[in-house]
Order: C-alpha cells, then sequence, then structure tokens
C-alpha cells in the first residue's frame, strides 16, 4: 500500500507531485506529504523543504498552497498506516536528524527494530514510530562514514550510501531518496514492491504506478527487483544491487490510462456500478465475437496443450478477487469437469497443499499488485521449480485488471479482464470482468476436454450474450429500488446474506461489500448452514437477504429463508418474481436466467443496496476508513 511519486526535472516539483498523488491516492488516503529540494540564489548547497499534512491529500495541498515549497526535484507519498498511527508525525517524506536527507516509502522494513535499536544505541533520536525512518537516518551515517573515507564526488557519495542502505533491509520496499547536498539527483530502489520510471520531456518521474503519468508520459521502464536509479535531469541510470549498469530500453504503456472523472454520479462507486454493462459488451466483443468455431468457443489465445495438460486447477487471491475465484471454481468443477480449489493467498504461502502433478495455478487479483497474492505465486513457482519434473512444473495464469501490473510481468500466461480503471475501493465492474473471465476459462476447458456437448457450449455462450442488456436494465431498476429500501436500514448493525451453489460466493461478495463501505457488520452463509448455529443470531434487528434463483437448490434456499422469517428477520430476496418468492418482506427481482448465468445478475441488486445504505449513512463510499485500493503490504 503507500503510493510513491518523484520528480527531477526543470518545472515546479510539487505541483507535479502532488497531481501524481492525486492518481495513486487510491493506495492509502490517511496522510500525505511531500519534500523537495531548492538552492539560495548563488550556492550549490540545497536545503530540503518538507511539507505533511494527515488525513486526505486536499489537506497537503492547501498546506503547500499556503506554505510552498521550491525545487525541481521532489519526492512525494500517499500514506496507508502500517507502523503507527496516521498523524502528520508518522507521514512520510522521512528525514534524518539534520533533514539533509529525505526519503519516501512503500513497503515494510522487516528488520526495522533491530535498525532503530542499533540507531538509538548511537545517540540516534527517532520522530516517529515508522519503519521508514531507519531509513534516512542510515543513510545519513553512511555518508558521514563515506566522507570519513575520502569520497568527495556527492554524487556518488549519495548512490554508494543508499545501496549500502538497502544492504541492511530486509522486507519490502519501494523508496525514493533526495539530499541538501546534490539538489538534482534523485535515487529510487525497490525490491517486492512496485516501482516503475517515466521518462517525460526534460523529466523524469517515478512512482508506485503508471496511472501517476497519465498526461506527462507513456514512456516507461519498471525496475526489477533490487535494483536501483539514479535520476537526473540528464538521465536516468540504473543499477543491480552490486553496483552494476543494467540496460534496457523502455516501452509504451499499453491501453488509454485516461484520467477517469465521476460526471454525473455522486461517486465512483456508482458510477462503475453502472459501467458493468459496458464491462460486459466489451467482455463479449473481445471473447465472444460471432464466428468462433465450436472446438474453441471462446477467443483465448492458449494453445490446446495448455488446456489438455491441466488436470487440477488452483486458485489464489484476496477479498473481492476470492470470490470471483469461488464462482470460477464452481463453473471449472460443475461445468467443465476440472477439480478446482480456490485460496486464501494470505493463507497459501505459509501452508501450501501437497504438490499434484498437471496443476494450473491461476492469481486472481484486478491491481496485479496484491502482495500476498504475488507472493503465494512465486513461492508455488519455485517449490514445483525445486522438483525438475516436468509432471509438477510449475503453470501459472493471471487474471488482472492492470496489464502493466507486477502480475503480468511475474506470470507468463495473463489475462486482462479490460474494465477500465476503477476507482472506488469497493471493487464492482472488476467483479464483474472477473467473473466473465471464468466463464470464458470453464467454457473453454469444457470445449477443449469434451466435457460437454456442443449445444451446452453454445446454449451458455448465448445466455452470455443476453448479459450486457440484461445488466443495463437491472442496474436502472435496482438503481431506483435499492436506494429507496437503503433507508430502512441505515442504522441497521448487522445483516446476514445467504446464497447456496454457485451464488453462496455472492452472499459473501455482498457481505464484504457492506462491511468495507458501511461499516455495518455482515456476514455471508451458505443458506443450508445457517441452522448449525447462525440461526442463533436472528432477531427482528437482523436483515436477512437471501439469494434465491431457479435451479438445483430453489427451493431449499425459500425453505432456509422461511426458517429465518418464523424467527422474525426481516427478509429480502433476490429472486425472480413469482408465487413462491410472495415470502420474502421485499423483493428486489431480477430476470429468470439459468443458474449458471445467475451470479453474473444477483450481484447487482446487493452491490447497489451496499452503495446506497453507505450514502445515506454520509460515508466516503469511495474511500472507506482503512483501506486502500491496492494492498502491496503482507
Ligand atoms: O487487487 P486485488 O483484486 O488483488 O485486491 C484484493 C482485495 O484487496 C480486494 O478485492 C478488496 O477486498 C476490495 N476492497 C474489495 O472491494
Amino acid at each position: 500500500m503507500c503510493g510513491i511519486v518523484a520528480l527531477v526535472g526543470s518545472r515546479e516539483a510539487s505541483t507535479i507531485l502532488v497531481e501524481g498523488l492525486r492518481k495513486l491516492e487510491y493506495r492509502g488516503y490517511d496522510s500525505a506529504g511531500l519534500a523537495t529540494v531548492s538552492t539560495h540564489k548563488g550556492s550549490k548547497k540545497g536545503f530540503i523543504t518538507c511539507k505533511k499534512a494527515e488525513g486526505k491529500l486536499v489537506n497537503l495541498l492547501n498546506l503547500i498552497a499556503t506554505d510552498g515549497a521550491p525545487g525541481h526535484i521532489g519526492i512525494g507519498h500517499t500514506r496507508w498506516a502500517t507502523h503507527g498511527k496516521p498523524d502528520v508525525k508518522n507521514a512520510h517524506p522521512h528525514v534524518d536528524t539534520l533533514s539533509q536527507v529525505a526519503v519516501v516509502q512503500n513497503g515494510i522494513i522487516e528488520n526495522h527494530t533491530v535498525l532503530r535499536d542499533n540507531l538509538q544505541k548511537q545517540g540516534i533520536q527517532f520522530c516517529s514510530e515508522t519503519d521508514t525512518e531507519v531509513i534516512p537516518h542510515l543513510i545519513s551515517e553512511a555518508l558521514i562514514r563515506l566522507q570519513e573515507e575520502g569520497v568527495t564526488a556527492k554524487e556518488e557519495m549519495l548512490f554508494l550510501a543508499v545501496r549500502e542502505t538497502l544492504d541492511l533491509l530486509q522486507g519490502s520496499y519501494a523508496l525514493a531518496v533526495i539530499w541538501a547536498e546534490t539538489p538534482d539527483v534523485l535515487i529510487v530502489a525497490k525490491n517486492k514492491a512496485p516501482l516503475v520510471i517515466g521518462f517525460a520531456q526534460g523529466e523524469f518521474l517515478c512512482a508506485s504506478d503508471t496511472s501517476a503519468f497519465a498526461g506527462f508520459t507513456r514512456t516507461i521502464l519498471p525496475l526489477e527487483d533490487r535494483e536501483l536509479a539514479l535520476l537526473t535531469p540528464l538521465g536516468v541510470e540504473i543499477y543491480d544491487s552490486l553496483g552494476k549498469r543494467q540496460h534496457r530500453t523502455p516501452s509504451l504503456i499499453v491501453g488509454s490510462e485516461k484520467d477517469v472523472e465521476k460526471g454525473q454520479f455522486r461517486h465512483f462507486m456508482l458510477k462503475e456500478i453502472y459501467e458493468q454493462s459496458e464491462t460486459a459488451d466489451q467482455w463479449i466483443r473481445r471473447f465472444l465475437p460471432n464466428g468462433l468455431s465450436p472446438s474453441s468457443p471462446i477467443a483465448l489465445s492458449f494453445e490446446d496443450s495448455f488446456y489438455e495438460s491441466i488436470e487440477a486447477i488452483q486458485i489464489l487471491a484476496c477479498g473481492t478477487s476470492r470470490h470471483a475465484a469461488m464462482v470460477g471454481a464452481h463453473l471449472l468443477e460443475q461445468f467443465a469437469g476440472i477439480p478446482s480449489t480456490v485460496f486464501f493467498a494470505s493463507e497459501f504461502r505459509y501452508a501450501p497443499p501437497p504438490l499434484a502433478p498437471n496443476v494450473l495455478t491461476i492469481g486472481v487479483t484486478q491491481s496485479g499488485e496484491t502482495a500476498d497474492t504475488l507472493a503465494a505465486l512465486i513461492m508455488e513457482s519455485e517449490r514445483r521449480s525445486s522438483l525438475k519434473n516436468n509432471l509438477f512444473s510449475s503453470r501459472q495464469l493471471g487474471i488482472t485488471n492492470r496489464i502493466e501490473s507486477s502480475l503480468a510481468r511475474q506470470v507468463s500466461n495473463i489475462i486482462d479482464i479490460g474494465a477500465g480503471l476503477e476507482v472506488g475501493v469497493a471493487a464492482t465492474k472488476t467483479f464483474l470482468g472477473q467473473l466473465l473471465t471464468f466463464y470464458g476459462l470453464a467454457i473453454m476447458f469444457a470445449a477443449k476436454k469434451k466435457r460437454r456437448s456442443s449445444k451446452e457450449i453454445n446454449e451458455i455462450c448465448c445466455q452470455l450474450r443476453l448479459v450486457p442488456n440484461q445488466l443495463r436494465d437491472l442496474i436502472k431498476t435496482h438503481n431506483k429500488l435499492t436506494e429507496k429500501l437503503a433507508h430502512q436500514f441505515v442504522n441497521t448493525k448487522d445483516v446476514i446474506f445467504l446464497g447456496r451453489g454457485i451464488n453462496y460466493p455472492i452472499a459473501l461478495e455482498a457481505a464484504l461489500k457492506l462491511k468495507e463501505i458501511s461499516y455495518i457488520h455482515a456476514e455471508g452463509f451458505p443458506a443450508g448452514e445457517m441452522k448449525h448455529g447462525p440461526i442463533a443470531l436472528l432477531d427482528y434487528k437482523v436483515p436477512v437477504i437471501s439469494i434465491a434463483t431457479q435451479g438445483v437448490v430453489f427451493e431449499k434456499v425459500l425453505s432456509n429463508a422461511q426458517e429465518a422469517k418464523a424467527r422474525d428477520a426481516c427478509l429480502i430476496g433476490i429472486a425472480p418474481e413469482s408465487s413462491e418468492t410472495e415470502i420474502f418482506d421485499h423483493l428486489l427481482p431480477i430476470p429468470k436466467v439459468s443458474e449458471w448465468i445467475s451470479p453474473l445478475l444477483t450481484v447487482i441488486p446487493l452491490q447497489l443496496l451496499s452503495y446506497h445504505i453507505a450514502a445515506h449513512r454520509g460515508l466516503d463510499v469511495d474511500q472507506p476508513r482503512n483501506l486502500a485500493k491496492s494492498v502491496t503490504v503482507e
């Protein structure tokens, strides 16, 4: 988490840094800060100006508007607190004792306690509780030592001091460093946290994510782990951890990085819910165009051998992506007949299952930067390669919405869900894009492995083609219905969501959505599980929202809903309109579609209901407390 941006050029840095931070605010918004170096007239030695503000970026903006932060070189940070409260003293940049060295960092320095103890023993006083603050102090110590050893060239001194310091750090970092004595040198480095360099006209930037470059440049070069780069107005030099110069050619950002605006919508989340019909439309155009052969019904470019050789699938993901993966695993098993298991990426790394042959590992992450998911994929790849047995070799596929992300660089096969930039922290349209991608995969596996007849495959493809229009109508209708219904639940403390089979993950997703944006306690259960304990929670104060779609478990879900009603729960149904669904106190109707397709529709009223409850509560829907869009720490 946290976003960093740094710049060296010929224009006033603070304006560009703030603009970059605005685009990175989704990575954290507890506090923000920046530092610049500038020189007094006629002097070569510079001074650092450091400005920090608690809360959203706008507070920093106001501070700079009054105080200013001169200089053509600078570093900026937007924070998601890990070590220490989100207040000004813990906000980045952090500086050394004499405020000569300033550092911004994203990641976690795991050995910071030992490093801090050592520095404190030498008399250094710390101003923050962060893990980061050890870095400027260590650099400063190294600079003093290098000077004593006779190194005189300032640029070389800073480079060596940063390199030495990096050798002492354990954990993950992307960082940027400036020094008052080198007013035109910026040093950046990374290990297990993303960092990309941008090449613009007369200026060089560096940021956690290419979105910070929108409007500045499309020419980029991602840094590799343990590399560091020296940026001056004259150019960029990249080095490995041993100080060996690296030569790589920058590339162009793929696709358009449009600066997205809310338009007529009050929040990005609502806009993104509305965009789902477009997401589906685009997906159909790309992956399900007319005229594909029955043996390859989806436009995915993998060789036949890719599908044929796979006997089981394991999927690693977190949060909403994991819920999409659960629907995916249901489809892959029940529609395509391939044993599929979903893991919390954060658990998989420390308790993986015994190795099985011919397994495809899928990593699902909309941001492509989730540290838990990336680390789990690396771990799985390493343990498989160590076996040196073809049957156990590592086959990995990534599903992401950010094709420029670390995930895309890490795995050999990638599918871009193409949902377009999602700004709201609560994932909505990217969830739909992930679901659709799993439909595509399941259909391809079913076709290639001949687990379903051409008729069955054709049927599901035809149903998928109807989804964009169904979504369009559904969103319009349910925006009104849920807006009205939400008033009733503004002061509710607990909500229970029930689903079964392919819609159980939708119940989980609905509970997550409600929790994260409205701060109301919510749980999702498989409907049949209520009687084994959770039913004890029910009384008239706990609404039960039940997903009941036509199919094998329809009657069962209705019976489970009756059981809740008998305990005085207010019952809301997500179901097609029929005499059977009259048991619900409120019905949020969805069209009658096959059970396979239903999750693509049932999720809509649930997203909208969460949205309206949170909006009625007057909460910051797009940037809920304690969260960040991209979770780059483990
Ligand atoms: O970028 P990812 O899909 O890997 O993110 C995983 C979760 O952090 C994410 O889905 C989170 O749960 C969202 N805030 C859900 O709305």
